[in-house]
């Protein structure tokens, strides 16, 4: 540990502790605008400066102590970034010294002269740290005189990208991004001095799938996403922590959201799961949740129709009808997108009717080696474990299809997937006696159902899932289903008590708490407890290869060594 001087109170830093993170620490925040703590620190910003200064050594080479015993500091002259240096034992540091509030001065000065009066149009507004340190650190008017420098704009540097080059400050956070995280060298600078402009490399384009990252930390207006661009002022944007549910490495997100509209979802820093980043492809994935096939109304079917029918009576007529069946008759597919609980009470209703097949439909898809896995149902490791699927999801869908097409299978649950992608044609669908079907979207398959049930999507709920490192995480609800749609565990608990008879469940933490009674992984647990960032319940490794983060594989280890379920 290192002995360090901050604004005249002295702390202890680790070694290797960066002075800016120091600051942070000891509750000093230093403004700042290339400096991201998981990019490399070029320096080039200059808004870190600070007074810096060495302890003042004696004729003995010892530094020479004050009357409390500590370091003498002899400040160096110059102000000093702080951002690319380490703590030293003794080093003092003046963060708001009349120097360092004359050097951020002229830094915001500097960084505003050719930067347009673009804030009341501009979409980082709410959220711009260039408008928040003008506040705080600059001056109220403008020196300058001459013309301002024009530069390009509304570039689309990838399909999801675009960029105002007159708003950026050259911090060169998204080159570095796209070097060190995304592997993609595709953007760089290019011109002299005030001309110097952000641009992609010749005949490339900001296509990764982590283009939209760049946009996240670019501290201005200058990278914004065409997706959400001029859709919502930021500051009418309700938050909601919840995760990412595209695959199984289950990213930490904030879905932002108004009146009941999904507008963007961000990445939420979790340094055991997706760092500070997601990818594109999960960012983006929730334009379905306002698809014009969405399911609004509880349907029972009458004659060739399907007929819109009250809850109770769609939930009393599904019951009705899977009670005919049991064993070999009928059969239950499940979804790798259910939520624990929802799976948990699957298990319940698996548990009355007897079916003899019960599966979930497996999901995969190219991964990478940065945070998508191939597994593509974020919570396969949880219906393995709950609905005790082995040795792997999904290897007895075949004998369902069979099943379904020699007519031996005459029932069937499905929860929350088309059966025409697994291999059942809709013919086959239409010859079943009881086919219950609970989904979000109206598709093919489940026009065939004799009930079909609205259920809601992932940010209309809450629950839990098992990412694809075994750890446990929480999805919370952001908006309300739409329609007569409602949340899946409602829906199955209703079920389970047409079946079954009344069963306590009245809350989703209910339904968790009997969970964890009787699944050991769960014990001692509750779905207050898992906490905004998760914790690691099962030891599995399915995704992604390698971590995001240097840091990541110690702190794994050392969560894979607490014990289990805790
Ligand atoms: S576009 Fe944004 S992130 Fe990139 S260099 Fe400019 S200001 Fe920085
Ligand atoms: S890596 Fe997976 S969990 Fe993360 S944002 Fe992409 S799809 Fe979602
Ligand atoms: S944050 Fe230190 S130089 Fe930019």
């Amino acid at each position: 540990m290192f002995n360090v001087q901050i604004d005249g109170v002295w702390h202890q830093f680790k070694k290797g502790t960066r002075v800016i993170e120091a600051c942070a620490q000891a509750g000093v925040y230093v403004p700042r605008y290339c400096y991201h703590p998981k990019l490399s620190s070029p320096g080039n910003c200059r808004m870190c400066l600070i007074e810096m200064g060495m302890p003042r050594m004696g004729p003995d080479r010892k530094p020479e102590l004050d009357t409390d015993g500590k370091p003498i500091i002899n400040w160096m002259p110059r102000p000093q970034i702080c951002c690319a240096q380490d703590v030293a034992e003794g080093m003092g540091v003046r963060t708001n010294s009349p120097l360092a509030q004359e050097c951020r001065k002229g830094v915001m000065e500097f960084l505003l002269i050719n930067h347009p009066l673009d804030c009341p149009i501009c979409d980082q507004a709410g959220e711009c740290e260039l408008q928040e340190f003008s506040v705080e650190y600059g001056n109220a008017g403008s020196r300058f005189l001459e013309n301002k420098v024009k530069k390009p704009k509304n570039v689309e540097l990838g399909p999801r990208v675009t960029l105002d080059d007159e708003r950026c400050i050259l911090c060169s956070r998204c080159i570095r991004f796209c070097n060190e995280i995304a592997h993609d060298d595709v953007l760089g600078f290019v011109d002299r001095g005030s001309h110097t402009v952000l641009t992609a490399h010749p005949g490339k384009r900001l296509e990764n799938n982590y283009s939209l990252n760049t946009v996240d930390i670019c501290p201005v207006g200058a990278l914004t996403s065409s997706d959400f661009r001029f859709k919502m002022r930021v500051w009418f944007l309700k938050e909601t922590k919840s995760i990412c549910t595209s695959c199984a490495t289950g990213c930490n997100t904030i879905i932002g959201t108004r009146e009941d509209i999904v507008y963007r979802q961000t990445p939420r820093q979790n340094d055991h799961v997706n760092s500070c980043w997601m990818c594109d492809y999960g960012r983006l994935n929730f334009k379905y949740l306002e698809a014009e096939n969405r399911l609004l109304e509880s349907q029972v079917r009458s004659g060739s129709k399907l007929a819109a029918t009250e809850w109770k009576d769609a939930i009393a007529q599904a019951a009705l009808q899977l009670r005919q069946f049991s064993g070999g008759n009928i059969a239950i597919v499940a979804s790798g997108r259910m939520t624990n609980e929802e799976l948990w009470l699957t298990k319940k209703i698996a548990e009355l009717l007897g079916p003899r097949y019960i599966d979930i439909v497996p999901r995969r898809g190219e991964g990478d080696d940065i945070l998508l896995s191939q597994y593509r149902n974020p919570n396969r490791v949880g219906a393995r474990l709950i609905l005790g699927l082995e040795p792997e999801p999904g290897k007895i869908l075949q004998a369902i299809t069979e099943g379904i097409t020699r007519g031996e299978i005459r029932a069937l649950l499905l929860l929350g997937e088309n059966p025409t992608n697994f291999g059942i044609p809709v013919e086959q669908l239409a010859t079943l006696s009881t086919f219950i079907a609970m989904d979000i979207l109206s598709n093919p398959g489940n026009e065939c159902a004799t009930v079909r049930l609205p259920a809601a999507g992932f940010s209309e709920k809450r629950g839990s899932m098992i990412n694809g490192k075994g750890r446990l995480q929480r999805l919370n609800r952001a908006v309300r289903p739409p329609g007569n749609a409602r949340d899946d565990w409602e829906i199955l608990r209703d079920l389970l008590q047409a079946l079954g008879g009344s069963n306590g469940l009245y809350s989703i933490d209910d339904v968790f708490r009997q969970m964890s009674s009787e699944i050991q992984e769960f014990h001692g647990l509750t779905l207050n407890k898992i906490g905004d960032l998760g914790m690691h319940v099962i030891n599995v490794d399915e995704s992604p290869r390698a971590p995001v983060d240097p840091k990541a594989k110690d702190i794994e280890r050392a969560e894979k060594k607490r014990p289990l379920g805790r």
